[in-house]
């Protein structure tokens, strides 16, 4: 799969070279190429050449730039978009959304046509590198109101070594954002590091 990534910062490279290294092609959408190096298996371009040329588009870049970005994508009509965004307030007390929005849903209103779903926004980028705990797969929620894109969403997760969980439309972000928060204050204020990551248990 075609797959252009929006910053190569800490998510960003996570995602891509996980993908590259399961064979799909990656390219980071950058607003330096020369500041950003690319790997044997990856590539850079201008943030609009990348994202106009994937079938998939990842947002990996700060809250704060997120209308920047989008608009340096173009348009992103018909393209799955996966948003790993969270709107966390600077001291992490809160999101940075107005009450019943969230995150996902302004991306969605940014990128008029585009499938967004919201995934990867639940956990450490570490855990994105290696979502294996003792042979059990960490949790990946996703929401979207598209079943194909959320298809997509869901494999990509599978690829990386998440079990991806289906958690309902687009107006489920919050509730995926709000997640971030619990596990950015369990990591950061209630000490738990970055090692652990959260599991959905069935029987
Ligand atoms: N870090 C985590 O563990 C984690 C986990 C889940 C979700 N998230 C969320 O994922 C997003 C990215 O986090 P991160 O930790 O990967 O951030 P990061 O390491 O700071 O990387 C941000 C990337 O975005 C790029 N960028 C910034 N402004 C841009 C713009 N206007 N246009 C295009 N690219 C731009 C930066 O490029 P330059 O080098 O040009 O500045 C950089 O490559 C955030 O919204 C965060 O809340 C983070």
């Amino acid at each position: 799969m075609r797959i252009a990534i929006i910053g190569s910062g800490n998510v960003g490279s996570a995602l891509g070279h996980g993908w590259a290294k399961r064979g799909h092609d990656v390219v980071f959408g950058v607003r330096d190429p020369n500041k950003t190096a690319a790997t044997t298996n990856t590539r850079t371009a201008p943030v609009k050449d990348a994202a106009q040329s994937g079938d998939v588009v990842v947002l990996a870049v700060p809250w704060a730039a997120v209308p920047d970005a989008l608009r340096s994508a173009g348009d992103l009509k018909g393209k799955v978009l996966l948003d790993c965004t969270n709107p966390l307030l600077p001291d992490l007390s809160g999101l940075d959304v107005p009450a019943g929005t969230s995150g996902g849903e302004i991306v969605a209103g940014l990128a008029p046509g585009a499938l967004v779903v919201k995934i990867f926004n639940t956990t450490g980028a570490a855990n994105m590198t290696n979502p294996d705990f003792h042979g059990q797969p960490a949790t990946m929620f996703y929401c979207g109101d598209d079943g194909g894109a959320k298809g997509i969403a869901s494999g990509l997760a599978g690829d990386l070594g998440f079990e991806p969980v289906d958690a309902g439309p687009l107006s489920q972000s919050r509730q995926l954002e709000s997640l971030c928060l619990l596990w950015v204050s369990l990591a950061i204020k209630q000490g738990l590091g970055v090692n652990f990551a959260f599991k959905v248990l069935r029987r």
